[in-house]
């Protein structure tokens, strides 16, 4: 199962991944961070971004694959979760932009883009650390309740749902893509090692039903399951749904000190 972390805070939950994560870097200086967009994970980015100001971390060679980009959308408009990348990742990080690949929601070449993105990481050598936010449905990447578990980067079609979560980005709801290419839950399940977190009570249902209830397509993020290696951090909020909560944090408290994340 995943080592599920309860934490105080999101600040806290950004200072263990990147704990994690600037070991990894210290190890193997061009490892390869699988990228999450949406608030989540900004705490993550924001203390590793402490780090490289201070001198603690250098990632300039540390290469990066985007989750997901909606497909449709002007690269350089400010809702492409390229320009996230870009302005909240890439630059604060300091990573080199041409190290980081976000997948291509061009029209003109949408047909290839999938596969295209998929040699590329295998290209890569794989993804070392996928780290992952949720949606309140479950979908992780953009992949929607129902996506296959075998399932590899593809053009998928938004629940109303997702577009209504995401339309805060956008001047009108209407201006949500519909369409969005995302990495699958098969190309998640290959990385090496996946983090997931979550905050608020908003996420409470989504995370209990992923990490405790049964293996489902119509939960996506219930995927994580399969995997050898995941780590779920949570606050107490998004945590209170969980029925082994004391469980969870026993292990976590008697954590051998040689295991790392
Ligand atoms: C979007 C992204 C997901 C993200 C989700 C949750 O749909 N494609 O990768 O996990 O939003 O967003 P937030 O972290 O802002 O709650």
């Amino acid at each position: 199962m995943a080592e599920v972390v309860i934490v105080g805070s999101e600040a806290e939950a950004g200072e263990i991944v990147a704990d994690s994560i600037q070991e990894l870097v210290a190890q193997h200086p061009d490892a390869v961070l699988g990228l999450a967009t949406g608030s989540t994970p900004l705490s993550v980015y924001r203390a590793l971004a402490e780090r490289v100001r201070s001198g603690r971390a250098d990632l300039s060679a540390v290469r990066g694959f985007a989750l997901d980009e909606y497909v449709g959308i002007a690269p350089g408009s400010p809702q492409s979760y390229r320009t996230v990348i870009e302005t909240e990742v890439v630059g604060p990080l300091g990573l080199d932009p041409a190290r980081v690949q976000v997948p291509n929601g061009t029209l003109e070449t949408i047909r290839a883009a999938g596969a295209d993105y998929e040699r590329a990481i295998v290209a890569a050598g794989g993804i070392d650390v996928q780290i992952l936010g949720i949606g309140t449905d479950g979908h992780i990447g953009f992949n929607e309740p129902g996506s296959s578990f075998a399932s590899l980067t593809r053009v998928k079609t938004l629940t109303e749902q997702t577009r209504r979560d995401n339309a805060r980005f956008f001047d009108s709801p209407d201006d949500v893509p519909v369409h969005c290419i995302t990495q699958g839950l098969g190309t998640i399940l290959r990385a090496r090692h996946l983090v997931l977190l979550a905050f608020g009570a908003g996420k409470a249902d989504a995370i209990a039903a992923a990490i405790e209830g049964p293996l489902s397509a119509s939960n996506p993020a219930s995927a994580i399951q399969l995997h050898p290696h995941a780590t779920v951090v949570l606050d107490e909020a998004a945590a209170a749904a969980l029925s082994d909560r004391d469980y969870y944090r026993y292990a976590w408290a008697n954590k051998p000190e040689w295991q790392g994340l």
